[in-house]
């Protein structure tokens, strides 16, 4: 019966709005939450809402209680605080028409439920009152401009997307990289295979000790799969482009100390050459495809190989910070330099926070000119909650020219996380918004996501190593693919803050530090605002800038707002 409603629901606004690209979240309750299912004929999408007026705003908001990009318009200068209402508030009215809408009855006795018990703010021990934020946003302080945000076509997301019908792939493309989607513009790919491939694998693994690559004459069957899928996001996303980075896990086992994919390892001083050359080979390959690789970095993850070789089973290459400078300013630095490819950016570290800033200090020690070899910085998050951004802050001090990514984010990685997909979770989704936040506010010029989408069970892989992803796809029918909070989290930067827009401050004062905000001027001089209330209640926060004046609004709990004026 439900199904039967949403279906007359969903047709009868695709009658009204079929000239628009309005489409609403088919929203699904999960275990762990709620997830918006695409179908090959149904998938929800957002045209960015068009201001009417110099002093009109619009917010774009997506809760824990099932708001998916709702949008709300209002005007500075209006005195009464503007409510966003909560999915369930929202569907009130609906509801009423609908007497077999036995989730809603149920979700109803639940609050009924709870205000009996903290209506009176004591079982759930709340706050009297709600806090009241105020943000003041001074457009004339500008801060680190944005590069964009993406994510990872890895073979495992490459494998996944190939199976699943031509009509539903379209959508995968669209959700991710299409201006009604949530706008990508930066894919990370592996040289060669990842953790994230159905078998380790490299150029050349044959013959052995063959200093010249001369078997690494073209690409392989899977990079073919991807440089097609490639193809497609590139038309899908526009003329705008796509930025590719690349990065190397492994090369073949004979250039490598340990003559193995992974374990306690470093490259053969006597290929430092060769493993130059392969990174040459590759842009040259992927550039006879007509694939322009705009970065690469030193390689994922160093220190795998040094000292997380104990935990960590899949492709990896050791390297200390010494030795890397040695490759980077004897070797790969020089050669890339020298090529066709001088202007394909070279990113340093592509490992975690707690390496900053030693690694660069000690690479600094071996060899003063190596760092001159790097564009930019590569972080990645695992371990941010116990490594603070400090250690970022320190090492753009000593190298304030140098482009900040983060390269690689994924929620189950870590012994006490349910490894693989928490379907639906906001927790999760929240996690990233929290990490994007932190990390936009101390200077980052971007922000990569690992898998685009993986299966139910977070993988497959060659090592069984299951994480979350923010699309899931369908396996058992290959006909559907569920959009996760995470997807919306990360979207609320990625679909607004398009590229070369320039952070501004954002002045936070709030009685609770459960409000946090960033703040851009984009390129078409409009600004957007991203906000996440991470309290059980609604919030009201009241704004004021600097050029348009103030207006109240009252967000709901567990929510995630992007706000645009001009
Ligand atoms: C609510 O709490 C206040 C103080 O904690 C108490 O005085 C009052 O009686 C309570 N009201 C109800 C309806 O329980
Ligand atoms: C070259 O590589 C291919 C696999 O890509 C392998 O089948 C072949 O044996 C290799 N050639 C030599 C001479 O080792
Ligand atoms: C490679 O390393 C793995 C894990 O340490 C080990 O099980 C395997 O035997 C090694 N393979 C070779 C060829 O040494
Ligand atoms: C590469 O792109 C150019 C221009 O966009 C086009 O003329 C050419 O046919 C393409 N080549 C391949 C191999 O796709
Ligand atoms: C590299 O070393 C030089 C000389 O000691 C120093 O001036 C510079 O700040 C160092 N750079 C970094 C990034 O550590
Ligand atoms: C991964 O799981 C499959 C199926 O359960 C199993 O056959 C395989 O041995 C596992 N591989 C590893 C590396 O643990
Ligand atoms: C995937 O599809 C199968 C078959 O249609 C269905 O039984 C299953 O519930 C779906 N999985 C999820 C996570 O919805």
């Amino acid at each position: 019966m439900k199904f039967l409603v949403n279906l007359i629901l969903i047709s009868s606004y695709i009658s009204q709005q079929c000239d628009s690209a309005n489409i609403p979240c088919d929203l699904q309750q999960t275990k762990f939450g709620f997830v918006c299912k695409c179908s090959a004929d149904y998938c929800d999408y957002l045209e960015e809402p068009k201001l009417k007026a110099d002093n009109s705003w619009f917010a774009v908001s997506t809760s824990k209680d099932g708001l998916r990009f709702s949008v709300t318009k209002g005007e500075f200068g209006s005195l009464e605080s503007i409510k966003i209402k909560d999915y369930h508030e929202s569907q009130k009215g609906r509801e009423d028409d609908d007497p077999f809408n036995v989730d809603a009855l149920l979700l109803d006795n639940a609050r009924s439920l709870f205000q009996l018990y903290g209506g009176n703010n004591s079982y759930f021990n709340l706050p009297q009152r709600m806090s009241k934020s105020s943000l003041t946003i001074d457009r004339s302080k500008t801060y680190q401009y944005i590069v964009g945000f993406g994510g990872a076509l890895t073979g495992t997301v490459a494998y996944l997307l190939q199976n699943l019908k031509p009509s539903l792939q379209d959508h995968l493309y669209k959700s991710y990289f299409h201006k009604d989607g949530i706008a990508y513009n930066i894919l990370r790919t592996s040289i060669g295979g990842c953790d994230f491939d159905l078998e380790p694998w490299a150029y050349n693994e044959l013959p052995q000790n063959d200093k010249h690559l001369t078997n690494f004459t073209k690409l392989d069957q899977r990079d073919l799969l991807k440089i097609q899928q490639i193809k497609r996001i590139k038309s899908v996303a526009g003329s705008d482009g796509i930025k590719i980075m690349a990065a190397a896990w492994s090369p073949p086992p004979w250039m490598k100390s340990n003559n193995n994919w992974t374990g306690f390892s470093s490259l053969k001083p006597e290929y430092y050459a060769t493993w130059a050359k392969y990174h040459l080979k590759f842009l040259e390959l992927m550039l006879s495809k007509n694939i322009t690789i705009w970065a690469i970095s030193t390689g994922n993850e160093p220190l795998n190989g040094v000292i997380g070789w104990l935990f960590i089973h899949f492709m990896s290459l050791g390297w200390t910070p010494k030795n890397q400078a040695i490759y980077l300013n004897d070797f790969l630095g020089p050669a890339v330099k020298k090529s066709q490819f001088k202007n394909v950016l070279i990113f340093g570290n592509d490992d975690q926070r707690y390496s900053y800033p030693t690694w660069f200090q000690r690479m600094n020690s071996t060899r003063p000119t190596s760092l001159n070899y790097l564009d930019g910085l590569a972080v990645h998050w695992y371990w941010d909650d116990i490594f603070g951004p400090e250690l970022i802050d320190a090492t753009l001090q000593l190298m304030p020219n140098k482009l900040l990514l983060n390269t690689e984010a994924c929620v189950g990685d870590k012994p006490w996380q349910t490894h693989g997909p928490e379907l639906g979770s906001w927790e999760r989704g929240e996690q990233y918004a929290r990490s994007i936040l932190q990390d936009l506010q101390h200077n980052f010029n971007g922000w990569i996501d690992w898998n685009l989408w993986l299966d139910e069970s977070g993988g497959p892989n060659y090592i069984n190593n299951t994480v979350d992803a923010p699309i899931i796809v369908n396996t058992s029918n290959n006909a559907e693919f569920y959009k996760q909070p995470i997807f919306y989290a990360v979207g609320h930067f990625s679909k607004f803050i398009i590229e070369n827009s320039k952070r501004i401050e954002v002045k936070l004062s709030s009685t609770q530090n459960s409000i946090d905000a960033v703040g851009f001027k984009r390129p078409d001089d409009k600004i957007v605002l991203i906000i996440f209330n991470s309290a059980a209640i609604p919030q009201d926060i009241n704004l004021d800038d600097s050029v348009r004046g103030m207006f109240t609004i009252n967000v709901p709990a567990r929510s995630i707002h992007t706000i645009l004026y001009m």
